[in-house]
């Protein structure tokens, strides 16, 4: 018998044809009714698949009385209560490792392509704009000064890759993290004011929320860029918003969003912003790396062996 796995959002069609070959998959995503097909098949299920931004709420968590795992296929666990499960004694696994260098590629993607007008500048020859004269000049990234909120693992990674453009690197994290040569800076607002561009790589969850306020905006100011790749909760985004409308704040990369797939359509219009649909983490080398660990990590637990990448 196939252990029962509710696959939460889609996976790419070979990651779910491995999937099908293990187990029972249910997909809540295909659902005309999903509290209807939750009751109907929630007694069976032993393995919830999610994604890092869905997880799996407490309510969806506790109509699973046999629920044993969740695997996330991602690295953030602040869309599943890590302690809810840990009472209820699911395991819950995370992908991390393999999607290091992707963040961190997005978001030096997404620093030039904002400094340097890539996006605006690439609608300007498209609508023939280029025979009539020249667009705005862009901002020089080499040997500015960078910060970065939250030096884990993307944070590391993104900071290596600053090496290269000769900057001024300097962090904030919940603590000093020993042995890097980067600047620790006492406060966020610190951090702000002394770079030129922030990028945001911290955790989400409740000890993140908002944590990129108003006056971390203001400290950062009107020639300065933000580039946020971890979660949108981790910004005040009416802030933000504000900020990038008034000339408070000089530009911004997002590649994620506060109320995703939904993005104010006041930031559509801004020509300093440059958005992505949360696409870090989304080429084919990672996704099928991430795929990999979720398969294996539900493989070790239906075994009887301890899963490979587990949080709880
Ligand atoms: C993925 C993510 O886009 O790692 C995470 O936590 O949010 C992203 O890598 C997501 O998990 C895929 O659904």
């Amino acid at each position: 018998m196939k252990p029962d796995l509710l696959l939460i959002e889609p996976m790419t069609p070979d990651v779910e044809t491995k999937l099908d070959a293990a187990y029972q998959v249910h997909r809540l995503f295909e659902a005309s009714d999903p509290t209807t097909f939750v009751r109907q098949i929630g007694k069976r299920v032993r393995a919830i698949v999610s994604g890092g931004r869905t997880g799996a709420g407490n309510a969806l968590v506790d109509a699973l009385p046999a629920l044993e795992i969740i695997a996330i296929n991602g690295i953030g666990t602040d869309a599943v209560d890590l302690a809810h499960a840990r009472a209820r004694s699911v395991r819950v696994t995370t992908t991390p490792d393999v999607l290091t260098d992707d963040v961190a590629d997005m978001a030096w993607a997404l620093l030039l392509a904002t400094a340097r007008r890539i996006c605006t500048n690439d609608r300007f020859v498209r609508a023939g704009h280029w025979i009539g004269g020249h667009p705005p000049l862009g901002t020089k990234v080499t040997s500015k000064a960078l910060g970065i909120v939250g030096l884990g693992r993307v944070g590391q990674a993104i900071a290596h890759r600053a090496a290269g453009f000769d900057m001024s690197i300097s962090y904030s994290n919940p603590h000093p993290v020993p042995g890097v040569g980067y600047r620790y800076a006492p406060s966020l607002e610190d951090l702000a004011r002394e770079s030129d561009f922030l990028i945001v790589a911290a955790s989400g969850g409740p000890q993140t929320r908002g944590i990129i306020n108003r006056s971390v905006l203001e400290a950062l100011g009107p020639t300065g860029i933000l580039i946020n790749v971890a979660r949108g909760s981790v910004i005040d985004e009416p802030a933000l918003v504000a900020a990038l409308a008034e000339g408070r704040l000089g530009g911004a990369g997002l590649d994620v969003f506060a109320h995703e797939p939904e993005v104010s359509q006041t930031l559509w219009t801004m020509d300093n912003v440059v958005l992505q649909p949360h696409q870090a983490s989304a080429t084919v080398e990672t996704r099928h790396a991430m795929a990999d660990l979720v398969l294996g990590n539900l493989a070790a637990h239906f075994a009887g062996k301890e899963p490979l990448t587990p949080v709880v």
